[in-house]
């Protein structure tokens, strides 16, 4: 069989890349067999020689296709040798299936563009060949966008790989992969970059395992279950409902029981005076300021409080009197054995101090502007990410605070009218929005839909990490226009991801079971081009890591000790 490459002398204004001098250039060649709407296949040949041809004809590789006045990049998804026999000493045709990505084309200003989609066909006939440096540059290149550089492309380590922030942002992202791929390590690198070129930009992570401190010693507030206050009166009647009820179903009357009673309760609340504040809280109340409101020249403007100061406190000592009163009312209107186990509920959480962060400092504060300055940076103070210790709270109440939180994030970044951005960061998303609708919490899946399907009108943003994206609920997935995909064992996760993609780069996706760690494949909105690529290294002391002491406002780490351990282990 006469190999067409052989020899082959050929009118091009295109040199393959001679980049390795013990190759020969035809090697690097191979031609056009076929051909249909999307996809080519190329005759090319290899030999058992000592340079690697694979480097050409690997899976993965993105191979040029020359056309004369502009070239098709195409990508390479599978190889296959013609013969059934191996010749040692001769050349083995080989057959290589591409996919068609775009075309490099001369503009009228004489520059090179990439653009996806091809004009015109490959003839029969027509030369492939190793892709040139520039042409692979010009394909990840985000042209007239702002990028920031993550890592590399794999093929070629001299190119940068970048996304815009802008449009990673406002059109939510996802990041999904098995455990242990470079996840949180990617994400810690992703909102370092973020938060470098938008100054506006809040980060609220919500951390299971508590990891993120150690990721931005520099640039995090982290808030625990200590320093955390985010009292009951903030929480919405089926947030509380929640954690009263601790997921349990509650019984028929309880839901209104409970808001009967706090609506009583609001209607009772009076601002308290200062001495009856001290009196009733000891001095502590002094620690924090009560509000942090009042602008100064140069800080940002407060949130404005119409919108977002919706939460009215009430005490739980009216709540308690409340319920006395129903239960010594003549007519019943409500079962008294609901109205005492409802208070029983109360006390024992007002008791417990894995709870005090919603009862034991509640009524210290008059509006949520203190603690909502907190969890939300403002003024930034120079820590722009507030890493949220989800890990160290009792279990039952993780999905109602990761409500709560969502929520304000929303409905700050709109009454923020544009002066912050909010970007929620849900590590382990399928826990709070799992694709099963019987679990999770509904007003979490509210609150993170809301951002998912109207947060970039208003500045706020969704990123989620997930390793099981088959789990999470594709609503949400399908909000997330930049996603960044690295390996995945399981089928149906990499089926879920498959059908994100749009139809033009699906072969790239067919790798995702075997790219190695920290690489990933990104595509949507915020890359140029889909492109498979590796993070960049980060130092040691900026990885995300389990167990390392929390971050206070003045960058001090703190060792935990035995009490928070017994605590945590308590939750
Ligand atoms: N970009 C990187 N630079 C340096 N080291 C990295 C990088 N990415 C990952 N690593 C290494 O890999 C380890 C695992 O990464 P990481 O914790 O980010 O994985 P993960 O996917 O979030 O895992 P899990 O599913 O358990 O949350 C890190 O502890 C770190 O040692
Ligand atoms: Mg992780």
């Amino acid at each position: 069989m006469q190999l067409p490459l052989k020899n082959a002398t050929f009118e091009t204004d295109i040199e393959p890349d001679r980049r390795e001098t013990e190759q020969p250039p035809e090697r690097a060649i191979g031609r056009v067999i076929a051909c249909d709407g999307s996809r080519a296949t190329i005759l090319s040949a290899v030999s058992s020689g000592g340079w690697r041809p694979m480097d050409i004809w690997a899976i993965g590789r993105m191979v040029s296709i020359n056309l004369g006045d502009s070239r098709i990049v195409a990508l390479v998804y599978k190889v296959h040798a013609v013969a059934t026999d191996w010749s040692e000493a001769g050349e083995n045709p080989i057959h290589v299936d591409v996919e068609f990505l775009g075309e490099v084309q001369e503009s009228q200003d004489g520059r090179l563009r990439f653009q996806s989609g091809i004009t015109s066909y490959p003839p029969v006939g027509a030369i492939a060949h190793r892709i040139r440096t520039g042409d692979l540059a010009l394909v990840h290149d985000l042209g007239d966008r702002a990028g920031v550089e993550i890592g590399h492309i794999t093929q070629d380590a001299s190119i940068p790989a970048t996304v815009s922030v802008q449009d990673m942002l406002s059109r939510h992202f996802a990041l999904v992969g098995t455990t242990g791929v470079g996840k949180s390590s990617a994400v810690a690198l992703l909102l370092r970059r973020a938060v470098a070129v938008r100054p506006r930009l809040r980060v609220l992570i919500l951390d299971p395992h508590n990891e993120y401190a150690s990721a931005f010693p520099d640039l995090a507030l982290t808030i625990d279950g200590d320093a955390l206050d985010l009292p009951f009166w903030m929480f919405r009647q089926e947030e509380l409902a929640d954690v009263v009820f601790r997921g349990r179903p509650p019984l028929d009357d309880e839901p209104d029981i409970l808001r009967e009673v706090i609506a009583a309760a609001r209607g009772r609340y009076r601002v308290p005076t200062g001495p009856e504040l001290a009196r009733d809280l000891g001095s502590s109340v002094l620690k924090r300021p009560l509000d942090m409101g009042a602008t100064k020249p140069g800080q940002e403007p407060p949130p404005q409080a119409s919108s977002i100061d919706m939460a009215v406190p009430y005490r739980l000592k009216d709540a308690f009197a409340v319920i006395d009163e129903l239960i010594g009312l003549h007519e019943q209107r409500w079962p008294r054995a609901a109205l005492r186990s409802l208070k029983v509920r109360l006390e024992s959480l007002h008791a417990d101090p894995r709870y005090r962060f919603m009862f034991g400092r509640a009524n210290m504060y008059e509006t949520i502007a203190p603690i909502i300055s907190q969890i939300f940076r403002i003024p930034m103070h120079g820590r722009p990410i507030a890493a949220f210790q989800l890990g160290g709270l009792p279990g039952e109440v993780v999905n109602a605070v990761a409500s709560v939180l969502s929520r304000l994030a929303f409905d700050l970044a709109m009454a923020s009218q544009g002066a912050c951005e909010i970007l929620v960061l849900c590590e382990e998303a399928h826990r709070y929005v799992p694709s099963d609708a019987a679990l999770g919490f509904a007003p979490t899946r509210q609150a993170i839909a809301r951002i998912a399907k109207e947060g970039r009108k208003y500045g706020s943003y969704l990123g989620v990490v997930t390793q099981r994206p088959g789990e999470l609920d594709p609503t949400i997935l399908s909000q997330c226009s930049t996603i960044f995909a690295m390996r995945l064992a399981n089928e149906r996760d990499q089926q879920i991801i498959r059908s994100a993609i749009s139809d033009a780069s699906a072969s790239t996706i067919s790798f995702l079971s075997s790219i190695g760690n920290r690489e990933a494949i990104a595509f949507g909105e915020g890359v140029a081009t889909t492109m498979r690529m590796r993070f960049a290294d980060i130092p040691r002391h900026e990885l995300p890591a389990m167990g390392v002491a929390r971050q206070g406002e003045d960058g001090t780490l703190r060792e935990p000790t035995l009490d928070d351990m017994m605590r945590r282990m308590r939750a």
